[in-house]
């Protein structure tokens, strides 16, 4: 009876679309979200957010350099996005000389906007269901590769299709675990040039210790803009480029926001697991984030304090720190929003339900009845082997030496390969010549050093001995617990550690010198262990991922039958989506009440001169002093700074643009707050908020903190 009980209510339960949760088709919002969003108080249509017929806001939306996402907010192209996405190459421009990354820079005009080799943006042309033709073929006996190459023979036919006569790429995408495909036609553009970034006490104000925590007082920003060749067509990197004319861009709002405020995020979110089993979720929360944890933390303490004491060490690694500690803050927050949650134990709640419903049909039985019996049994199967992966991955895999030297890796089969000529191995040898100064621009010995001895120590303490190379076992033996010793001797014979010490052996090498590769302490670690990868446990995973892909897309299909009224949108997989919500604050702990906006009198509280992220921008200071704010101060007389709302949202939504019920940008998204982090596995729609940089801060640093005025005078400014 408590079961039938528990039964509907979750079925009902589950059949309610939580405001804020999911991460929609652009496409598909007519058919499924339009009628919501225009009940929470949106103005504007679906087809004014996507359409192909027009030029619609998702002209105006770009993926940032692979993993971000950033808006164009004039007709010349200009484009916003976080300053931690811009970071890399802000700090590719950075040199003790001029620190841009420390001290901001902005360009006077066009001709002092600098280019970025290598960085890119992309826009979405359209997407198309093709699930029917990307199918054709495919049989249920298959197994999983004979479907992929199906599924992939059938796509390329699409693809060229999609892109007959045109500049564009195109991709066929799989959605809900592979029992949907789409068509997504891209164009891409490689001439981005930085055009201003805020001072690091502004766009990294609070750094890593206010990361993914609310409140928050991060003005993340960065601006870039797109060039064009003179027809405005993509084109590689050349002086005569112009300033991209583009087909949309955003209306930037000085409105302000208020609390209940529809507000919508268009981008391009990474990855979500929404739909996963318990024991999936059990895996990631209690064994896979613990091992990166602590890895992590030993990482960053080297760095962290290295860092205090050294600035040019801070130039160096504070890029390499910003991401190793945001996986490794996400991680902690992510576990603890799951137990707190009960996730593992709602799911078990549903697999029970779904058991169930499943037992009931004979024919459900047979497509179902062994399903959540496979997972389990693959899980505990994989799991030691999965913590012994991350355990090398993490640890040994993650020392600069160790990787590094195992970049020379293709230079030593080259060179003892008959067919390979002794010009290729000698232009090979260039090549990596040529990577020396810019690797060791970004390197330091000492930390390295440090961080081998820490990870060296807790992986050959803790690791599972079963699944550890034996070259692991071997030294650890021969120098008896001492990893101090054990790093020096490693740092002090590897070639690999110097730039002179590299540079000299390629100015002479030939093909012969393999054999001094070969011999170097740091090649034999990284060697040994990619072998063992290789041979021990890569086919390991990927037999696991071959069942639990297979087993997932069957689950998938299973839970949208089960629940054939829930509105399911498919987990995030960097293509656009629209995730939207209401601007709201949240109760964090018991008696902890969190408003929904932070303005700059927390900024001015959370200063410390001691501490370098908690150091306030001098002209920052005296513009408080004055309380001149211009048109960007809030009709509350205070300057708001950040805002959270209840959007759905993740890694790649970085730089969003936060839109308001007209379109208009009212903000750019950064950062979830800590205690919604496990959104990627499981929403909450009491915890989870993401966190958007109001957009009259950014203006007002952009005008009156960096007096860029120029800039703000492209936009055009909706009041
Ligand atoms: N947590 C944000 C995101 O996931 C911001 C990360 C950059 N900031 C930092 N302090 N590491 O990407
Ligand atoms: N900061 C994240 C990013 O770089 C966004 C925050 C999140 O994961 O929600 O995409």
């Amino acid at each position: 009876m408590k079961k039938t009980i528990f039964f509907l209510t979750f079925f009902l339960l589950s059949l309610i679309v939580h405001a804020g949760e999911g991460m929609w088709l652009p496409i598909l919002l007519q058919q499924l979200n339009e009628k919501e969003m225009r009940a929470m108080g949106m103005r504007i249509t679906a087809d004014d957010i996507y359409s192909i017929n027009h030029s619609s806001l998702k002209d105006a939306i770009v993926l940032f350099g692979g993993g971000c996402t950033g808006e164009i907010v004039s007709g010349q192209g200009l484009l916003l996005t976080n300053h931690h996405c811009g970071y890399g190459n802000i700090q590719r421009h950075s040199s003790l000389e001029h620190d841009y990354l420390t001290d901001g820079f902005w360009a006077q005009s066009f001709a002092e906007e600098l280019p970025n080799p290598g960085l890119s943006v992309t826009f979405l042309v359209r997407m198309q269901d093709v699930t029917t033709s990307a199918l054709n073929n495919v049989t249920p006996r298959m197994n999983e590769s004979q479907r992929d190459s199906v599924i992939a023979a059938n796509s390329k036919i699409i693809v060229n299709e999609a892109v007959k006569g045109t500049h564009y790429k195109a991709s066929v995408r799989p959605f809900f675990a592979g029992n949907q495909y789409y068509l997504l036609v891209t164009e891409t553009f490689n001439d981005i040039r930085l055009v201003g970034a805020p001072p690091s006490n502004i766009g990294k104000f609070g750094g890593d210790t206010d990361n993914w925590m609310w409140p928050r007082h991060t003005g993340d920003f960065s601006v870039f803009r797109i060039y064009a060749d003179k027809n405005n067509n993509p084109a590689d990197y050349s002086k005569d480029n112009v300033p991209y004319t583009p087909k949309k861009y955003l209306n930037v709002s000085l409105k302000g926001v208020s609390e209940g405020d529809f507000t919508f995020v268009y981008g391009f979110p990474g990855t979500t697991q929404e739909y996963l089993p318990a024991a999936a979720v059990d895996m990631v929360a209690n064994h896979k984030n613990p091992i990166a944890i602590g890895l992590r933390q030993q990482r960053l303490d080297v760095i962290n304090q290295a860092m205090e004491q050294d600035r040019l060490v801070r130039i160096q690694y504070s890029a390499k720190a910003a991401g190793i500690a945001n996986f490794w803050k996400k991680m902690i927050g992510e576990s603890r929003g799951i137990k707190r949650l009960d996730a593992v134990d709602k799911k078990l709640a549903f697999e029970n339900d779904f058991s169930q419903w499943v037992a009931a049909d004979p024919y459900r039985e047979a497509a179902y009845g062994k399903l959540l019996a496979e997972y389990n049994h693959i899980y505990t199967d994989f799991i030691p082997k999965n913590n012994a992966y991350n355990y090398l991955t993490e640890g040994p895999l993650s020392i600069e030496l160790i990787r590094y030297a195992y970049s020379f890796n293709k230079l030593v089969q080259q060179s003892s390969q008959q067919n390979v000529t002794d010009s290729a191995v000698n232009a090979l040898a260039k090549q990596l010549h040529a990577g020396v100064d810019g690797y060791f621009k970004n390197y330091d010995i000492n930390v390295d050093r440090k961080i081998f001895a820490a990870l060296m120590n807790t992986y050959c303490e803790k690791a599972d001995a079963e699944y550890m190379p034996a070259i692991y076992k071997e030294l650890k033996a021969s120098y008896n617990g001492d990893y101090e010793k054990w790093a020096d001797d490693v740092f002090d014979r590897s070639i690999f550690a110097s730039a002179e010490k590299v540079k000299a052996f390629l100015e002479k090498y030939s093909r012969k010198d393999a054999k001094k590769i070969l011999k170097d302490p740091a090649f034999q670690l990284a060697a040994a262990t990619y072998a063992y990868v290789q041979l021990n446990l890569s086919k390991e995973l990927g037999r696991f991922y071959d069942v639990t892909d297979s087993l997932q897309r069957i689950y998938m299909k299973a839970q949208m039958e089960f629940l054939p009224k829930k509105q399911f949108y498919p987990d995030a997989n960097s293509t656009l989506r629209v995730a939207y919500g209401k601007v709201k604050g949240y109760e964090p702990a018991d008696a902890v009440e969190y408003n929904w906006f932070s303005t700059l009198d927390g900024i001015i509280q959370k200063e410390n001169p001691e501490i370098y992220d908690y150091v306030v921008d001098p002209r920052l200071k005296e513009l408080y002093r004055t309380k001149d704010y211009g048109p960007y101060g809030d009709r509350d007389s205070s300057m708001h700074v950040t805002f959270i709302a209840t959007n759905h949202t993740t890694g790649g939504n970085s730089g969003s643009p936060v839109l308001d019920a007209d379109g208009n940008l009212i903000g750019i998204n950064f950062d979830r707050c800590w205690e919604g982090t496990m959104s990627d596995l499981m929403y909450d729609p009491d915890q989870c908020r993401n966190i958007t940089l109001d957009i009259r801060y950014c203006l007002f640093v952009i005008d009156k903190v960096a007096g860029a005025k120029r800039l703000v005078e492209e936009m055009n400014l909706i009041n």
